[in-house]
């Protein structure tokens, strides 16, 4: 990414109702998983439905760091080639700052017994230990140790084990997969992830020959193969960026179709966004989504799958803002996720905060426009919304953080009759 677009603004005229359809993109983080499992073989991945975003780019440039080719075949179509590795240890400059590269760990000690990588960064949303990841790997009889500011992992061969997570970790999760896949005997994973992204990784995976079941659930069970091979997979919906086109119709008091989502995925938004108030329509693979009369404040709660997501919670406290009542939202995946409640406040929000964990808003108040700065890519993602429903002129800085997320962002609204533009 280069510094010119670190340096972006967006800016929004607000008070227009988001009207018409919109299509969502491939998922951000089950492509970057989907990424590091092309690392596992010497013959071609392809990847379909995959979202053109900073992320995405990032990540390439790790794969790409340890000699892997990764090309766009195509608008949305992604081509790895594994072949040729001739390192396990990807750039730090580049591993560091994106928290999916740390999935090339998992899958370098399947391919190659081996493998290093920075502390992975990532947003400022809690401390992310990798502790479960690490104590997965050690059970799985591999040595752990440190070269400077990298942790170098290593094995003569990874053994099956039964392995508890002591958090149902995401990337933690899909890390285990990806070493398990070609382990000798089998490997449990009990308190395991259940997120979406994990189904479509282990889909991924099954479709390259890897014996994955439970899935969907908290124990995955995966049987070693000795080898796997290339394979043509579909990037799943993103969950997030659809949930936040749901809730950018609801909060400018608009009415829009969101299109290509997985239903199934965003119950927990769902459930909660009807509970608010908002009238939402399940179509096949299609959200309708509008207002009739007030918003009722609610309780949210972020937690794992199939819990509301935590990527949500900045964009529905922008909601409940603007609900008549006083709503109460607790994040309990992340221990420092709401930091973006000062710049809502300073767009006229009534939001405190107890500890670092429990927002209290009351509404609903008008918001108007300000100069806020996006803190990470949800949190960037919330200060639009804010900005659409807001009166007058918002200028939402680092919106770079936002671009690593979500495709066009500024394009997709502007077709939903969003006035933002870039400057
Ligand atoms: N945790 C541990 N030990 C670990 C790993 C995590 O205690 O070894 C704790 C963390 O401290 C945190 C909780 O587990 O409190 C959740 O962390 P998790 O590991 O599940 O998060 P992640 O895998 O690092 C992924 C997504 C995040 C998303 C979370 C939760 C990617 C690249 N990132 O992160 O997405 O919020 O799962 O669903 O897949 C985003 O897209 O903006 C984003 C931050």
């Amino acid at each position: 990414m280069s510094a010119q677009r670190k340096t972006n603004t967006l800016v929004i005229e607000g008070g227009h109702p988001l009207r018409g359809a919109v299509s969502v993109s491939g998922s951000k983080n089950a492509t970057l998983g989907a990424m590091a499992a092309a690392l596992l073989v010497s013959e071609e991945c392809v990847l379909k439905n995959v979202p053109d975003i900073g992320d995405v780019e990032q990540m390439a440039q790790v794969l790409r760091s340890i000699g892997a080719s990764v090309d766009w075949a195509g608008p949305h179509v992604l081509r790895i080639n594994a072949a040729k590795l001739h390192s396990s240890s990807p750039a730090t400059e580049l591993a560091g700052s994106l928290r999916g590269s740390f999935l090339v760990m998992g899958a370098l000690l399947g391919r190659l017994g081996e493998a290093s990588c920075p502390q992975p960064g990532g947003d400022v949303i809690g401390q992310r230990p990798i502790d479960v990841h690490l104590a997965g790997f050690a059970a799985m009889g591999c040595r752990l140790g440190r070269e400077g500011e990298k942790y170098v992992v290593e094995s003569d061969g990874l053994k099956g084990a039964r392995i508890f997570a002591d958090y149902p970790s995401v990337l933690g999760t899909q890390n285990l997969m990806l070493a398990a896949a070609t382990a000798r005997g089998t490997t449990t994973i009990v308190n395991g992830a259940a997120e979406p992204e994990v189904q479509g990784l282990a889909a991924m995976l099954n479709s390259m020959g890897a014996r994955i079941t439970g899935v969907g659930s908290h124990t995955i069970t995966v049987e070693g193969v000795q080898a796997l091979h290339g394979t043509r997979h579909r990037i799943i919906p993103d969950r997030l960026e659809a949930g936040t086109f749901a809730i950018a119709a609801a909060v400018t008091n608009g009415r829009a179709e969101i299109r290509g989502v997985e239903l199934n995925h965003l119950f927990s938004l769902i459930a909660k966004m009807r509970e608010a108030g908002v009238m939402v329509e399940e179509a096949g693979d299609k959200l309708r989504v509008w207002r009739e009369g007030e918003l009722r404040a609610v309780t949210i709660q972020a937690l794992p799958y199939p819990g509301l997501a935590t990527d949500l919670q900045a964009p529905m406290a922008v909601l409940l803002s603007q609900a008549r009542g006083v709503s109460y939202v607790h994040e309990r995946v992340f221990e420092n996720r709401l930091l973006y409640t000062g710049e809502l406040r300073k767009m006229g929000a009534e939001v405190v905060t107890t500890g670092t964990t429990t927002a209290i808003i009351s509404g609903p108040t008008p918001l108007i426009g300000s100069s806020v700065r996006a803190l990470d890519v949800r949190a960037g993602a919330a200060l639009i919304l804010a900005g659409l429903a807001a009166s007058g002129r918002t200028e939402i800085a680092d919106v770079y953080h936002v671009d690593r997320g979500y495709e066009r962002i500024g394009g997709k609204l502007r077709g939903l009759g969003a006035v933002i533009e870039r400057v």
